[in-house]
C-alpha cells in the first residue's frame, strides 16, 4: 500500500496595515521596511518575498480604534508616541495589488462582525476580492475587543462578549445564504447570440429575518471561485470556540507551551464531532516568533539586538488594549507573580516553565514588558535552523497544530531570514512543501491539501445553504 505522504506545514506570514504588529518600537531598526506602511511598494515587495517563499498566505490583522488604556483613561499619546498598531489603514484596500504580483499566495483579511455593520455590504467585499485574487481571500472573523473602536462607531460601551458573538453567528448566517444560495454556478451566460448576460432563472433572492439582521437580497455579484471565503477565526472564550468549531477553517491559537495548547485542540476536536463536522475539519495554527540565523550564538544575538530597539511603553499600551489593565497604575519593582491583573498570572507561569533560568528572578515590571516586546503573547523560537526547527516540530507533535502564524520583528527582514535559514532545514526534514499544493489555485485547497477543490467542505455549516 502507498505511504500517505504527511502534510507539509501552514505556513502562515502575519501582520498588519500599520508602523508594526507585535513588536512596538522595532520601525526605528535599520533593516525595517514595515514602518513605512503606508507606501505600497513595501506591500508589493513582501507578497512577492512571500509567495517566492511559498508562504501559505499572508494575514492581516485588524482593529477598529486605538490602544488608549495605558496612562488612560482615553490616553492616544503612548500609542502615537510609539506607534503601537498606530496608524492603521484598512487593509482591504491591500489586496488588489499584491494579487496582482502573485498567483498562489491567499490573504487574510481581518473583517468585524461588531463594526461590519452589514452583512450584505461585507459579503459583497469578500466576493469582490475572492473574483479578483481568483479564488485567494480569507477571512479573519472577528468580533473586536477595544472600547475606543465601540465609541468611534457611536456606541457608549462595547456590546457585551457573548452578544457580540451570537451576533456574529447570525451574520455569518446570512453572508453564507448571500455566497452560497443567491445564485447557481454558470449563470453568467455572457452570451451575444442570446443577447443574455445573466440568466434570470439562476439568480434568486433570499429572505433573512433575524435578530440582529434584516435583509431581501441577492448577492450583488456572481459565484466567485471560493464562494465563501477561507473562514479564520481566534475564538478563546467558550462562546469564540463554540463560534469558532460552527464556522472556522483555520484556528489560530494563542498558547506559551504546547502541552496547554493541545488542551484547546483536543477540545476543538471534541466540540466539531458535537456539531456534526469532522474532528480534522479545522486547520489549527499557532502564533510564533521566529529569531534564526547561521547558529544559535548568532541568533541569540540578533534577538538581543532587536531587543535593544524595543519600545516598552509600546508594550503596555498593547497590553492595556488586550488586557483592559493599565500597567501604569503599578510600582517598577512590584512582582507580579501572583498578581490578579488580567492575564499576567497565567503568562508568567507559562514563561516560568518556558524562559532557560527563569525561576527565582522577580517578575518586575519590566521584565513583563520584555517578554511581551517582541512577539507578543505568542512563543518565540531562537536558534540556529536545527534549533529552530526541533522547536517547532515539538509544537507540531505535542500541541497537534497543522502549521504556524509567523509574527515579525522585522519585515521584511524576519520572513526573508526563515526562507534563507530556516526553510532549508525544514525541506530536508520533509515538513515543508517545494511548491503549493495548487500552483495558482484557491486559497482553501492550498491550505487543505484534500483534493476537494476550492469551495466549503461537506460538513461545513455553510453547505446548507447551496442552491442546487
Ligand atoms: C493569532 C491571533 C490573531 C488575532 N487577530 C485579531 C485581529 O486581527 N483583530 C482582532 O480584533 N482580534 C484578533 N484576535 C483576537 C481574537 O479575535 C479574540 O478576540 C481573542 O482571541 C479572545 O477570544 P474571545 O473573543 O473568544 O474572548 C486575534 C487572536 C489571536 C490568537
Amino acid at each position: 500500500m502507498a505511504e500517505t505522504k504527511p502534510k507539509p506545514w501552514i505556513l502562515n506570514a502575519f501582520a498588519m496595515f500599520s508602523p508594526g504588529h507585535l513588536a512596538p518600537g522595532l520601525w526605528k531598526h535599520p533593516r525595517d521596511q514595515a514602518g513605512d506602511f503606508a507606501n505600497l511598494d513595501y506591500w508589493i515587495n513582501l507578497a512577492k518575498i512571500l509567495e517566492e517563499g511559498k508562504f501559505h498566505g499572508l494575514f492581516l490583522a485588524d482593529h477598529l480604534g486605538i490602544y488608549d488604556v495605558y496612562k488612560g483613561p482615553a490616553n492616544r499619546e503612548p500609542a502615537l508616541l510609539s506607534g503601537a498598531q498606530f496608524p492603521i489603514g484598512d487593509p482591504f484596500l491591500l489586496i488588489s495589488a499584491m494579487a496582482s504580483v502573485t498567483k498562489s499566495l491567499g490573504f487574510g483579511v481581518t473583517a468585524s462582525t461588531t463594526y461590519e455593520l452589514s452583512p450584505y455590504a461585507l459579503a459583497r467585499k469578500f466576493s469582490t476580492l475572492d473574483h479578483l485574487t481568483r479564488g485567494r481571500i480569507g477571512w479573519n472573523i472577528v468580533t473586536s475587543f477595544l472600547d475606543s473602536a465601540a465609541k468611534a462607531y457611536g456606541l457608549d460601551e462595547q456590546i457585551p462578549h457573548d452578544e457580540r458573538y451570537a451576533r456574529a453567528d447570525e451574520y455569518l448566517e446570512l453572508t453564507y445564504k448571500l455566497w452560497e444560495g443567491t445564485w447557481q454556478d454558470g449563470a453568467v451566460k455572457k452570451d451575444p447570440e442570446t443577447k443574455v448576460y445573466s440568466n434570470p432563472s439562476q439568480v434568486r433572492g433570499i429572505e433573512h429575518n433575524g435578530k440582529y439582521f434584516k435583509s431581501t437580497a441577492a448577492n450583488q455579484l456572481p459565484p466567485s471561485k471560493q464562494r465563501t471565503p477561507l473562514l479564520f477565526q481566534a475564538g478563546a472564550s467558550s462562546a469564540g470556540k463554540k463560534f469558532a468549531a460552527n464556522h472556522s477553517e483555520v484556528m489560530f491559537l494563542p498558547g506559551l507551551e504546547p502541552e496547554k495548547t493541545r488542551i484547546i485542540v483536543d477540545d476543538m476536536r471534541k466540540q466539531l464531532i458535537e456539531v456534526g463536522r469532522k474532528p480534522d475539519s479545522i486547520k489549527f495554527v499557532a502564533g510564533m516568533l521566529v529569531v534564526v540565523d547561521e547558529t544559535d550564538e548568532k541568533a541569540q544575538a540578533k534577538y538581543e539586538e532587536y531587543l535593544s530597539y524595543a519600545d516598552f511603553e509600546g508594550t503596555a499600551t498593547l497590553f492595556g488594549g488586550w488586557t483592559g489593565a493599565d500597567l501604569s497604575k503599578f510600582e517598577d519593582d512590584e512582582d507580579f507573580a501572583f498578581t490578579s491583573v488580567a492575564g499576567i498570572q497565567s503568562l508568567i507561569q507559562s514563561w516560568s516553565k518556558t524562559i532557560p533560568n527563569s525561576n527565582g528572578l522577580k517578575w518586575t515590571k519590566r521584565r513583563i514588558l520584555q517578554e511581551l516586546s517582541l512577539g507578543g503573547v505568542h512563543p518565540r523560537a531562537v536558534g540556529s535552523p536545527s534549533t529552530v526547527a526541533d522547536i517547532l516540530q515539538r509544537w507540531v507533535d505535542v500541541a497537534d497544530v497543522d502549521g504556524f502564524n509567523f509574527s515579525y520583528t522585522v519585515s521584511p527582514g524576519t520572513f526573508e531570514d526563515m526562507i534563507k535559514y530556516l526553510w532549508p532545514e525544514l525541506r530536508k526534514r520533509g515538513v515543508i512543501w517545494d511548491d503549493y499544493e495548487v500552483p495558482g489555485g484557491a486559497t482553501r485547497e492550498n491550505y487543505f491539501m484534500d483534493g476537494k477543490g476550492p469551495r466549503v467542505r461537506e460538513d461545513h455549516p455553510a453547505k446548507k445553504f447551496v442552491w442546487k
